[in-house]
Formats: structure tokens, sequence, C-alpha cells
């Protein structure tokens, strides 16, 4: 097989690991044959990667260029690039670049913006990305299985002025659902898991594996970058003995504030960028626990300090503000309205608060949902990844300004991810929603009523669909169309 470099890097020394650390996770440092910044290639292609440990076995998995996560894209704000994927897979792909505002042309969604990529070819992804911040990128096809076994890469568009830290790094967050024997457990898209929680798995890699620590020196200042790429596992992040401010969200600049109770709510396909000034004491240990699903706390890694004398004793004295993006903001007074409704799934006080798979419950509104699908938007259910002739179930005059107010009427917890498009979240049951958070993948809670806002100026038809993949595929799912 061909050498694919490990890491394509943009040339900007800033976001290298400090000199004389050792970091796993650190972004890596620019090899020497790196080539140009803006000319990638990415092939999906089957490799294998050891996901539980050292002494645990090898996963047979999909990757893009062999590593799992895939070859990290680093491209910078406002500078052209061109992205060469080839199909390697023995099945077609696509490959979309979650949260980055594009033309629908390239957006990688099969049969609405492009046909897929087959066996053996390959397709030329052309943008130019206009906000910097904390993106992904994964497949569009087949996509529940394709992600499942490891398709997924970050995608970073750097600040022009980069954000003063001592080191910028990224935890890329992936779940698994293994067997005994380390293989990917089968059986993708089981009808039952559809309708419930999604299909969560049973092994958390942080950055391609399951991790018992991460280095930190005392009194440095980090930039975390937080990718959530789960196909349905929301996280809820705590980090013992630390305070973590959130700087950004879903890749957009936010006004910089601790996360309420202390936790990052983080559903499938969300990026939290958060900043830790790191006070604790040499040579001891934090864990860093997700507890979002009750019963089912776990340690998703700890923060291990070095024996090392302080790098400082006072905090770095530098802005958290984070440069905005160029979003146009919506005009509320004028905006046009519409209601997007969430439906169907089983129903069970059991397992409101997001429990999985706890018993089984009633069905519920799925009579009359035809093709397997589960769920639906305002009555209407669109199954798979995209297809041709998706007739949109809103259009928009280019321009306008929109308010969208989302009804979350299943027992279920979706994250609505919008494409071409990032959204201005207004209020959550009616309470406004503070810090001027935008967001590419509106987390729902169960029953809640979610209004956001946007300018309708991509033109196209873009995908609204839920991120938990199982969701998407059985029914989760429609098209906007902005004319
Ligand atoms: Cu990240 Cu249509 O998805
Ligand atoms: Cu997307
Ligand atoms: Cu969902």
């Amino acid at each position: 097989m061909k050498r694919e470099p490990q890491y394509l890097v943009a040339r900007r020394g800033v976001l290298q690991a400090g000199a004389g650390l050792l970091f796993a996770a650190a972004l890596p440092p620019l090899p020497a044959w790196s080539v140009s910044p803006d000319h990638y290639r990415i092939a999906a292609a089957p490799a294998r990667a050891r996901l539980a440990g050292p002494d645990r076995p090898e996963t047979d998995v999909w990757t893009y260029n062999g590593t799992v996560p895939g070859t990290l894209v680093r491209l910078r704000q406002g500078e052209p690039t061109r992205l060469l994927v080839e199909n390697r897979l023995d099945q077609e792909t696509t490959v979309h670049w979650h949260g980055i505002r594009l033309p629908n042309a390239m957006d990688g969604v099969p049969g609405l913006t492009q046909p897929p990529i087959r066996p053996g070819e390959s397709f030329v992804y052309e943008f130019t990305p206009q906000d910097a911040g904390t993106f992904w990128y994964h497949p569009h096809a087949n996509s529940l299985e394709q992600l499942g076994r490891g398709l997924a890469g970050a995608l970073i568009v750097e600040e022009r002025e980069p954000m003063a830290v001592d080191r910028d790094l990224l935890w890329f967050l992936a779940d698994w659902r293994l067997t005994e024997e380390g293989g990917i457990a089968p059986r993708f898209g089981n009808r039952m898991e559809a309708a419930m929680s999604g299909r969560v798995g049973n092994t958390v890699t942080l950055n391609g594996r399951a991790s018992e620590a991460e280095s930190f020196r005392t009194g440095e200042r980090v930039r975390l970058r937080l990718v959530n790429a789960s196909l349905a596992r929301i996280m809820a992040l705590r980090f013992e003995g630390h305070s973590p401010v959130t700087v950004a969200i879903d890749g957009q600049p936010c006004d910089p504030h601790e996360p309420a109770g202390g936790r990052l709510l983080l559903g499938p396909a969300m990026r939290i960028d958060v900043v830790l000034d790191m006070q604790g004491e040499p040579g001891k240990r934090y864990a860093v626990i997700d507890d979002f699903y009750d019963g089912l706390a776990y340690r998703l890694t700890e923060l291990a300090y070095e024996e090392r004398p302080p790098l400082r004793t006072h905090p770095l004295d530098a802005s958290l503000d984070l440069p905005r993006n160029p979003l146009p903001e919506p005009d509320l007074a004028t905006a046009d309205r519409h209601g997007l409704t969430l439906q169907g799934g089983m129903m069970s006080g059991m397992m409101m608060r997001g429990g999985v798979m706890q018993g089984a419950g009633m069905m519920h509104g799925m009579m009359g949902m035809g093709g397997g699908a589960a769920w639906a938007i305002n009555g209407m259910s669109m199954t798979g990844d995209g297809h041709a002739g998706m007739e949109p179930a809103l259009t928009f005059q280019r321009g306008r300004s929109v308010v969208l107010k989302l009804r979350n009427e299943t027992a279920w917890w979706h994250p609505m991810h919008f494409h071409g498009h990032s959204l201005r979240v207004l209020s959550r049951n009616g309470k406004p929603v503070p810090h001027r958070q935008w967001q590419d993948t509106v987390l729902v809670a169960p029953k809640e009523v979610v209004e956001a806002a946007f300018v309708a100026d991509n033109p196209g038809d873009w995908m609204l669909h839920c991120h938990v993949m199982d969701h998407q595929m059985a029914g989760l799912m429609t098209v906007l169309r902005v004319d």
C-alpha cells in the first residue's frame, strides 16, 4: 500500500507541542514532508487500530489515511483549499465537512449535492473556509456504519491571529461498540435502538485510544478542542479540580463563560473549545468524568501533572475572546418564523433521562410512518443518508432572516444538525440563551423547545437531521431550501 503522510499540516508553528514536552494529544508538530497546506489527499481505506489499549486486540477499522482519527486537516481562514478524496473502500462514500459554510456542491450529501464516490474513484472538494474554528469531517453515505467503523477526522481552521496559549490540544472523542475479540460489533441499524438512544457503544477513545492519562504542567494555559464524533453517545464532561472556560461552540466563538454546573454538554457532532488554566499540583492526577447517562458515569481520562516546577505562578494574563467569524446577524424583528416538530421514537418514563436501552417502552407515534421509519419532522420521515428527489420541508428566500422553533415532542435527546449555516440559539423553553452561542448542531432535550435564528444566505438544498446516526437513518431528517 502506498505510504500516506499521517498529517498534512499548514505551516505555522504556534500549534506545536511545547519544547521538551512529550504529549500524545498535542496537535502534531510540522512534519518535514508536509505538502502544501492548500492541497490534501485523503483516502478512505480499511486499516487496523489498537483502540482499547496496548494489551488489547487490534480492531479492523475504516480510516482516512490509515489512522483513527483520520488525517488532521488544518486550514487557514479565507484561503482556498482543495481536498482530493479517494475511495478505497468496497462501497460508495462521500465526505461532509461538518460545520463549514461552503458552496452547496461541496457539502458531500449523496444524491442531493453530488453523486456518491464509487469504489476506486475520487472526488475533489474545493472551498474557502470563511470561519475559523474547530470542525470535523465524516462520510455522508451509509453513515451509521462508515462513521461507526472509524471514518472521521478533525478539521481545524486557524484564526488569523491565534489565541495566546501555551498549548493547543485536540481531544477527538469517539465511541465504539467492540466485541470481546476486539472487533466492531456487527449489525448496524438495530430497529429497537434506532427508536431509542441509538447505537451507544462500550469504549470511548480520545484521539484514537482509550486514555489513562494526559500530561500537563502546572501553570500552563491550554486551549482544548473537544470533538464528539460518536454515533449516539451524548457526553457531559467534568474536570475535577479545574474550571474550564468555554470560548467557542461548534467552531463559533462565544462570550467566554464557565458552563452551567461546570459540565460541558457535548452531543454527537458538537465541538466545544475551552481554555484551561492548569492549576493542579505537580505530580497529582485529576479525573475527567463523563456522567451524562444516569448510573453510567465513567472516567474519560486523568489530567496527570508532571513533577516539575510550575511554568508560572499566576494564570497567563491574556484575553480569552476569540475574534468573531463573519456570520450575518439575523434581524429578529423582520424574520420569517417557522416551526419544526420532532416526533416519534419510543415512549417510556423509565427512559426519559436518556438512559441507554433500559427495558422496552411503548411504541408511540410510530404508526403511520412507513418504510421502517421511527421518527419524523413535521409529520414527514426521510430515511437514509440523503438521496435525489428529496423535497424540502421549508423554503427560504435568500437573504431573509429566519427564526426556527424546534419543538421536541419525543422522549429522547436530539443533536439537530443544520448543513450550510450556523444558527444563533436564542432561547430554550422560553428562557434566553446567554453568551452569544452560534451552533450548527443544536442539542434538544426531551420535550424541550429551542428557538434559533439565522440568515438564509447560502443557496441550495441543505440537510437538517439528527446527528444520532440511527435517528437520522430512521427518519429524523429533512431538507431546507434556500432559493
Ligand atoms: Cu455531520 Cu449531515 O452531518
Ligand atoms: Cu454538517
Ligand atoms: Cu435524534
